[in-house]
């Protein structure tokens, strides 16, 4: 009777506060030791899939790789590469693979506050590597194929899910089979500083997106896009620019 007393009315909302005050700080406590440990070793491995015990899935994660200067590694990514660097504080979510394909050939550098979200793919292949500057963020689920020539995703950058970057194409001369033909790029793939790329863009080789352009949904950006242009289609076309200069 007398405990009951004592969790009424103040005393329990007392009690509650104090009650989740514990939780949250022993919660706060668990991840930044297992967050000190977290890396790509075996041990840092196991830190990493013990620090997320309390967390939300998915986004919800993102503030773990604030927690330890190396990042947070999903435990099911996989990192298969290497000529990898990655920045402080990246984010590589849920099964996002990091792949290359001809041993030593190409390089992925990230930089920092990179995040990749779950189930995007990576892969270099010869002649091609990846570059991505600071706090650059890329959706679930994109494809990202360095092959032949490079791809350059600058800083402050938003890629939205199912978007795809292929520097490359497959020969296509009439009499052979394709397969059998070597690859062909027109150059590298450029994105500059602060673009923001809608759901389900593909980028081919040679194009370059200039600065604070953005691509609407679905668009497919086989030519040039200049500074501060709202682009959209198939193929990509500037619809205005973002300062309303644009004349019709
Ligand atoms: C590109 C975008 C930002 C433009 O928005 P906006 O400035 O409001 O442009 P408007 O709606 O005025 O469209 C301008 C013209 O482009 C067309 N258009 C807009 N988006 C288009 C698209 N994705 N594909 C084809 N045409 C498009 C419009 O129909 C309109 O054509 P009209 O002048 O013939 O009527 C927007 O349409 C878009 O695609 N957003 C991406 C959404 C997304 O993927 N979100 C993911 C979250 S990260």
């Amino acid at each position: 009777m007398a405990i009951k007393d004592k969790r009424s009315g103040i005393g329990s909302s007392l009690y509650q506060a104090g009650i989740s005050m514990i939780r949250r700080k022993t919660k706060n406590r668990w991840e930044r030791f297992w967050m000190r440990y977290a890396g790509l070793n075996a041990f840092g491995r196991i830190a990493t899939r013990l620090a997320p015990w309390f967390a939300p899935p998915y986004y919800g994660r993102c503030y773990l790789a604030y927690l330890n200067t190396k990042g947070y590694f999903a435990p099911s990514a996989i990192v298969h590469h290497n000529r990898v660097h990655f920045g402080p504080n990246v984010f590589i979510g849920d099964r996002v693979i990091i792949y290359q394909d001809d041993k030593d050939e190409g390089s992925v550098e990230f930089g920092e506050r990179v995040h990749i979200y779950g189930e995007t793919f990576i892969q270099t292949g010869s002649g091609g590597s990846l570059k991505i500057g600071d706090n650059s963020h890329i959706h679930p689920r994109c494809q990202i194929n360095a092959y032949k020539s490079n791809i350059y995703i600058g800083s402050e950058v938003q890629i939205a899910p199912n978007c795809a970057f292929y520097p490359y194409n497959h020969g296509i001369a009439p009499g052979k089979l394709i397969q059998e033909q070597p690859i062909e790029s027109k150059g590298d793939i450029v994105i500059e500083d602060d673009t923001w790329l809608g759901f389900g863009v593909i980028v081919l080789d040679g194009v370059h997106i200039g600065k604070g352009a953005v691509v609407g949904a679905g668009s497919v950006v086989s030519r040039d896009i200049p500074d501060g242009a709202i682009a959209v289609g198939v193929p990509a076309r500037v619809v205005k620019m973002r300062d309303n200069t644009l004349k019709k």
